[in-house]
């Protein structure tokens, strides 16, 4: 009843510049962190190479948090200093916290701060990338960070250098031309972490599926939809004629001797499973395959175990296309995932002309 009298009264100042008061300030740290403590306490670690995952953190990172918490090495822009509370600088920050206690506010985001909730939903997988950024982020130089951060953006073409000419006759683009350089393979060089797939070779119509569907929230990824929803029709299709065009390496990308599980690999990719009611890959992702199904072979092991639990989960079925994996990728043991995995990522990323080769 007090509380709702004072705050009918309107003598509570809510102006940010007001500052909270000290009383306040310290029953919302206090009230901040036993509540992180006490909800992280359910969340388990699972068992990824966090190193791998940095690359993918930091590009992220740079896309979506940097404009609030800033770089190494970089002044805080001063309106987001203004907000209360401020964002604070996570290279002081992120050490206070343990690896569950990270994940648990990046998943959640936290309550009348402005501090945002993971945007992919269903995709707390994703997560564990900007743990693994922030845990090593305190012990980055600005240059190590830039070199995450930039990921495959050559020199040459870093957006601070986007020229002012065509600055003033066409305005910024909405979407950084650089964007997708960020993770993605460009010709020359392959994504920068396992986790993010090969786009080079992959069909037009898959492309520009996927973008559709990331662009619309068809399909979950937090990593994806914040750029996707930037892009337009046209957009779209330049970018996917784009990748449907890259050369890729015919040389295998592929861990030689092969891991254990590649027999049991080909077995499933080239025949199937009838005990499981499981149909040959190649059926769909081989060399008949439609162009709106995506290609496989040398798609990194990560890349493919990750999508068949997604699949697994049911996150990717509310589409036609998903609809149709989702019950095959079910059917799946671990252990028949973990092969097929093995076994496309050991296959020439030049893709097609590898499918057909194993059919020989
Ligand atoms: C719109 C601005 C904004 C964006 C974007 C943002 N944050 Fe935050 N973040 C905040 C604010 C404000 C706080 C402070 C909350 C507080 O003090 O209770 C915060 C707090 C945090 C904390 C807790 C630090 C601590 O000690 O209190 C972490 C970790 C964090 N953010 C990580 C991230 C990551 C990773 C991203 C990107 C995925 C991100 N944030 C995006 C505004 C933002
Ligand atoms: C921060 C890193 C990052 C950036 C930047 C990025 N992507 Fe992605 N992209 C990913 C990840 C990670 C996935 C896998 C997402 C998932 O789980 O669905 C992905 C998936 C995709 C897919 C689906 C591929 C498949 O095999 O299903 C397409 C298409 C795509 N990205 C295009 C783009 C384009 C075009 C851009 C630039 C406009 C871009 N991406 C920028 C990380 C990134
Ligand atoms: C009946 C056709 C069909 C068969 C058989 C099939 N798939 Fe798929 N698969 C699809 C379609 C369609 C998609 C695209 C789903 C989407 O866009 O959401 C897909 C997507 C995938 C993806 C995600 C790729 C990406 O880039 O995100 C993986 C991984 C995958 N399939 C693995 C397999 C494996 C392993 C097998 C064999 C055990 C298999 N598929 C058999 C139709 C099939």
């Amino acid at each position: 009843m007090l509380v709702l009298a004072i705050a009918y009264s309107g003598i509570f100042n809510i102006a940010a510049s007001a500052g909270h008061p000290a009383w306040l300030e310290w029953l919302l740290m206090l009230g901040k962190e036993r509540s992180v403590i006490v909800n992280s306490k359910p969340v388990d670690v699972p068992e990824l190479d966090f190193a791998e995952l940095v690359p993918l953190g930091a590009a992220h990172f740079q896309g979506g948090c940097a404009t609030c918490h800033r770089m190494p090495g970089q002044l805080l822009n001063p309106v987001y200093d203004q907000m209360l509370p401020p964002p604070p600088d996570l290279t002081i920050h992120a050490p206070m916290w343990t690896r569950e206690q990270l994940f648990w506010m990046v998943r959640n985001g936290i309550q009348f701060t402005g501090m945002p909730s993971w945007s992919g939903h269903d995709r707390d997988d994703e997560v564990w990338a900007v743990v693994a950024f922030l845990e090593v982020l305190p012990s980055m130089k600005k240059e190590d960070y830039l070199k995450y951060a930039n990921g495959n953006v050559s020199d040459k073409i870093k957006v601070k250098n986007y020229p002012a000419s065509r600055l003033a006759s066409e305005g910024r683009p909405r979407i950084n031309p650089n964007a997708c350089d960020r993770c993605h393979d460009t010709g020359d060089s392959p994504p920068t972490s396992p986790y993010v797939p090969r786009l080079g070779g992959q069909d037009n119509a898959y492309l520009k599926r996927a973008l559709h569907e990331y662009h619309s929230d068809l399909r979950q990824s937090g990593f994806m939809e914040p750029i996707a929803v930037e892009l337009d029709d046209e957009h779209i299709n330049s970018l996917a004629n784009y990748y449907a065009s890259l050369t890729v390496p015919a040389a295998k990308t592929a861990q030689s001797p092969p891991l254990t599980g590649f027999e049991l690999g080909r077995q499933l990719v080239e025949h199937g499973d009838l005990s499981r009611k499981i149909p040959a890959c190649l059926s769909c992702h081989g060399a008949n395959k439609r162009s709106d199904y995506p290609r496989l072979a040398g798609q990194s092991e990560q890349y493919i175990r990750q999508q068949l639990q997604v699949l697994q989960r049911g996150v990717r079925a509310k589409t036609p296309h998903g609809a149709i994996m989702t019950a095959i990728a079910q059917r799946l043991t671990e252990q028949q995932a973990e092969a097929a995995a093995a076994f496309f990522a050991n296959q020439s990323p030049a893709g097609l002309k590898a499918e057909e080769g194993l059919r020989q």
